[in-house]
């Protein structure tokens, strides 16, 4: 117990100093602040909060977008406590990183003790198994059923968009439907063959909501953010993978290739077709997205820029290099040290 105590007190003088350092505050300014950071009553002011979260995505080994940390707009709710004022606030959050398709990085911060958020994202699709197999995305069906126990009822579409579950304290959780107007969404289309009876679609901006954030010693559970995506994530994983929506035979079928034998390579190009209608679609509708080679390169710079300020980068490499083509990217060839620093962003047990 003691042990813990000191951990955090250390990691609330580190933060402090990092803070004073990189905002360039004075000795005077980090000794005052020292003495508080003793004070129970101690509590990180926004503009500490702020920079904390930029600094916990440039920590962030598995993401490949770090080169725009400095954008994050922070939205301080650690006052907000009651449910539906904690849901007004996430469609805000929606509203001002959709920003009509010209996605901007953003992060809610809810109080550090009482407000939980179940969603894995703010927008994700709904997940049923069937006799027929599943409709949806199977990665959601554990908790679809957690939000059907709650008295949600899907429309059993491939993408019926989940609502928002809610928990303060230990109350039961509540269910909020988000409305329709919030949830920018993108048909898949290719430019050159017809996808139209595919069917495919998906949302805008990814908002992870389970992660905590961890910053001076604290933990907040509720802290969703968002950055804009990077089509791999789409067309290489969500809608490519044999376990999420498999639409690779199907867009086989449909450029007409040979699926009978592995040695045609039919899934690499049903593959690189897909994550062509991905890009494709999105910039059609006016929605950021980043294909991996320019993701790739922006990561270089990121690197170029944190070596410019003294700064070593960490990564996980595992997660860094994408999931088509990923010997043509740069980070494929450099190895890459995973040391995990703080503040960051971590897994936490899933409430339900
Ligand atoms: N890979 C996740 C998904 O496909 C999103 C993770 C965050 N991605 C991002 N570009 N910020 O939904």
């Amino acid at each position: 117990m003691t042990f813990t105590l000191t951990k955090e007190r250390q990691q609330r003088i580190d933060f402090l100093t990092l803070y004073k350092q990189e905002m360039k505050q004075t000795d005077e300014w980090l000794a005052e602040r020292l003495q508080e950071a003793e004070q129970p009553a101690f509590r990180l002011t926004t503009d500490e909060l702020t920079y904390g979260a930029r600094v916990a995505w440039r920590n962030s080994n598995k993401c490949i977008g770090r080169l725009f940390w400095h954008s994050l707009t922070v939205f301080d709710r650690r006052d907000v406590l009651a449910p539906q004022a904690i849901f007004d606030a996430l469609v805000a959050h929606i509203d001002y990183a959709t920003n009509g398709g010209k996605i901007r990085p953003a992060i809610s911060v809810f109080d550090q003790k009482r407000v939980r958020i179940w969603n894995h994202q703010l927008i994700r699709y709904a997940g049923y198994e069937t006799a027929m197999g599943v409709i949806g995305d199977a990665n959601s069906i554990t908790f679809t059923k957690t939000c059907e126990a709650l008295g949600w009822c899907g429309q059993r579409t491939n993408y019926d968009v989940l609502p928002l579950v809610i928990q303060v304290d230990e109350a039961p959780p509540q269910v909020f439907e988000l409305p329709k107007e919030a949830v920018l969404e993108v048909s898949i289309t290719h430019p050159d063959y017809d996808f139209g009876k595919l069917n495919m679609q998906w949302y805008a901006v990814p908002i992870i909501s389970s992660m905590r954030f961890n910053i001076a010693g604290e933990d907040y559970p509720a802290a969703p953010f968002n950055g804009w995506y990077m089509g791999t994530e789409i067309g290489a994983r969500n809608l490519a993978d044999a376990d999420r929506y498999d639409f690779l035979p199907d867009v086989a079928r449909v450029i007409g290739l040979d699926t009978a034998r592995n040695a045609t390579l039919w899934k690499d190009r049903a593959l690189v077709e897909l994550n062509i209608a991905v890009l494709h679609s999105y910039k059609q509708a006016g929605v950021s997205i980043v294909d991996h080679h320019t993701a790739a390169q922006q990561f270089e710079l990121f690197q170029q820029q944190e070596q410019a300020n003294s700064r070593d980068v960490t990564g996980n490499w595992v997660w860094l290099v994408p999931p088509l083509s990923p010997a043509t990217t740069s980070i494929y060839h450099q190895p890459i040290d995973n040391t995990v620093k703080k503040p960051n962003y971590f897994y936490q047990p899933q409430p339900y």
